[in-house]
């Protein structure tokens, strides 16, 4: 091997105010097989994390539940905590962007950036909520989308139409903190100028490899059309770091979140020794790797390396992206219980048939990846117990009964072992490319061919032959070598099986010694190291994930029997013109028993509608009253003349019909939208 790497690698730092959930875990699993791999490997690696503790979301979040923000984010640390420990993320250090490092750091940074006149003021107009008497985000002022007009969507962009917009585009825009209207309020702004550095990014981007292709591309049209400056205040109330010598002016959460990063390490260097400057100063020679999800690549390979150049730190040697994370082919949603938290998987499934999923799915790319819960148990069972676990143990019950847990002194297919260390390459390039899906293919295949020895050699047959012993012996010492190749080849993915079967061999697995067999020396007694899924432990996590409190699919009433038809657009609704009528006459109809004859103002000119309500409604019951009606439907030559539209009514019909009555104030001819 080559000279020792010393390598720092990050994941993004979850935010303080929810529960991990199986979507970050893909980030998180990804990051630390690799961590792991590395270190197997005898590299240096340190893995740092914090929670995302700062911001309006948690501010409001804390304030809801009546409690401190200091406090929500502290019971939010142990949680997050727990749950990656439980997931076997090797974290040397799992830190928080509230801390006094990052306080400093922060600070610093910004005084830093000031100096060379990277910083300058604006006053700018924002939307402000005069009854909670704040600034609002995007996130919290909720309108009509002002491009498709579906009800109820965010300042920033409509998740009905996709449309993006400024919160001043919304109709009838209302503040999700108290629900009072917007206004508009003058106040000054700190910016980040990020254009100083678009020279040095553009550089950075293409020519030096930092980024995947695809997500430079998606940065390059922000760099040709020209880098706007960034806003890096926010107004008080907020709950963040404030800004040095701007009393009631805070830092953005995005701007000190990846300074966490920083301060995560340099608490880790505090406590261990370890140098910061080798790995922060400008001149680091040491490897640094931010693992994120493709959804925040600006925030890293815009914003964090110019910040990073502008206060004389060293910038990321790359940044990895991937993909989202998709159950059963869609979106992690709730009332399908697929929005799975990390909590409630490991309270029915161990963390390691996840990440061994994941691991089978990841590649290099911003690709989503699937977790089919079908696909996730077949996979698990067959490869893992199936294939792996399976070659131990067919060859540990005679090494055990028959030899006294004692290996043999050699080898009867050493090529094959070697075979099976020299593939042991390829399957280091396809972890350090991130092709985890690759390196898995790569060590089944090797199950695969152990299997295929074991079941030629048959060493069930040979244990009742006279004579056979040693070859036996032999045969599963060769079986239990091809075992210990592949679990130190599992072992980034599957730490705790790992370290169990180092047990059962007595040997600690380490990609320095394969090549070495282990031969003529005791064993522990075979205990199985990884046991099926079961239908009921993926069944019982979806339940358990249902969101009651929401109606998913009900089973009976109206929407069982009568299904709401198929989406439509706005402009497909547009074309219904719907009008407030007041009912000036109702007449029996001779010869109808279904029918009503109604006539409708719609304040000044009429229309005759036959309606069948007369089940219900006497004609007395209806005259003088308001409802609603499609005032543009073409008219149709019914037996008793023509009806030129139709009047709105619920309900199954018979007694039980129910015509819409507008609300007081409404008046004939106002359009319904
Ligand atoms: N707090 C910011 C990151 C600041 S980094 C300086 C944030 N937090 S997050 O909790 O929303 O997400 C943390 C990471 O998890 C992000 O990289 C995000 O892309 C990733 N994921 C969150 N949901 C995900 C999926 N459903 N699928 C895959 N990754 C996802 O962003
Ligand atoms: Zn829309």
């Amino acid at each position: 091997m080559t000279d020792k790497r010393n390598i720092l690698v990050t994941s993004a730092l979850p935010y303080a105010n929810g529960p991990i959930h199986l979507g970050h875990l893909v980030e998180y699993i990804q990051t630390d097989i690799w961590a792991r791999f590395q270190r197997l490997r005898g590299q240096t690696c340190y893995y740092v994390c914090a929670d995302d503790a700062h911001g309006t979301p948690i501010m409001l979040r804390a304030r809801q539940d009546g409690i401190t923000p200091e406090e929500l984010i502290a019971t939010t640390h142990k949680e997050h905590t727990t749950d990656f420990a439980d997931f076997l993320i090797s974290f040397d250090n799992f830190y928080t962007t509230h801390s006094d490092e990052n306080r400093e750091i922060a600070s610093n940074i910004y005084l830093k950036l000031r100096e060379d006149g990277h910083i300058r003021t604006e006053t700018i107009k924002q939307a402000y909520d005069p009854e909670a008497e704040m600034f609002l985000p995007d996130r919290f002022i909720k309108g009509t989308c002002p491009k498709c007009g579906a009800a109820d969507q965010y300042g920033d962009n409509c998740e009905a139409c996709g449309a993006t917009y400024a919160p001043t585009d919304l109709i009838n825009p209302v503040s999700a903190v108290s629900g009072a209207t917007p206004i508009e309020k003058d106040s000054e702004q700190y910016f980040f100028k990020l254009s100083d550095f678009s020279e040095m990014l553009k550089k950075w981007m293409f020519e030096d490899n930092h980024v995947q292709t695809e997500i430079a591309n998606k940065q390059a049209e922000w760099l040709e059309e020209g880098l706007q400056d960034w806003d890096i205040s926010r107004n008080a109330p907020y709950w963040g770091f404030e800004i040095p010598d701007a009393p009631g002016k805070y830092f953005y959460v995005w701007m000190d979140a990846p300074m966490g990063y920083i301060a995560s390490f340099k608490n880790l260097c505090d406590k261990t020794g370890l140098s910061f400057e080798d790995y922060w100063g400008k001149d680091s020679k040491n490897e640094l790797y931010h693992f994120i999800g493709k959804d925040i690549a600006r925030f890293h390979t815009l914003f964090w390396p110019a910040v990073l150049e502008g206060s004389g730190y060293r910038k990321p040697t790359a940044v990895f992206c991937h993909g989202f994370l998709t159950v059963n082919g869609q979106k992690m949603s709730k009332s399908r219980g697929t929005f799975i938290k990390a909590r409630t998987y490991l309270n029915h499934l161990k963390p390691e048939y996840l990440r061994y999923y994941y691991a089978a799915k990841l590649s290099d790319s911003v690709d989503d990846i699937d977790l089919n819960l079908e696909d996730f148990m077949q996979r698990v069972n067959s490869d893992l117990v199936g294939k792996v676990v399976n070659i131990a143990s067919r060859c540990a019950g005679f090494i055990q009964k028959k030899f006294d847990n004692q290996l043999a002194s050699e080898l009867p297919a050493p090529e094959l072992y070697q075979d099976m260390v020299s593939a042991g390459d390829a399957i280091a390039g396809h972890f350090e490319n991130r092709e985890y899906s690759k390196a898995v293919r790569e060590i089944m295949a090797l199950a695969d061919r152990a299997n295929v020895y074991i079941d030629e050699n048959k060493p069930w047959v040979l244990a009742k032959e006279k004579g056979q012993e040693g070859n036996v012996q032999k045969i599963c010492t060769q079986g239990l070598n091809m075992f210990r190749l592949l679990m130190t080849y599992l072992k980034p993915i599957l730490p705790e099986t790992a370290e169990k079967s180092e047990g059962f061999l007595k040997t600690e697995f380490l990609w320095s010694n394969m090549d070495q067999p282990l031969l003529s020396q005791s064993i522990n007694p075979f205990t199985p190291l990884i046991v099926r899924i079961e239908k009921e432990q993926t069944d019982a996590m979806t339940e358990d994930s249902k969101d009651n409190l929401q109606v998913a699919e009900p089973l009976t009433g109206p929407l069982a029997d009568d299904p709401i038809f198929a989406e439509i657009q706005f402009d497909d609704f547009a074309k219904i013109d719907l009008r407030i009528a007041r009912i000036v006459k109702a007449e029996h109809v001779a010869g109808a028993d279904k029918l009503l004859q109604l006539t409708l103002d719609l304040g000044g000119q009429t229309k005759n509608v036959f309606a069948g309500i007369k089940s219900a409604y006497t004609p007395e019951d209806l005259e003088g009253k308001l409802t609603v009606m499609v005032a543009n439907l073409a008219p149709r030559k019914m037996r008793f003349g023509m009806s030129e539209g139709m009047v709105l009514a619920a309900g199954p019909g018979g007694k039980d019909l129910f015509i819409l009555n507008p609300d007081d104030g409404a008046e004939p001819g106002m359009r319904v939208k």
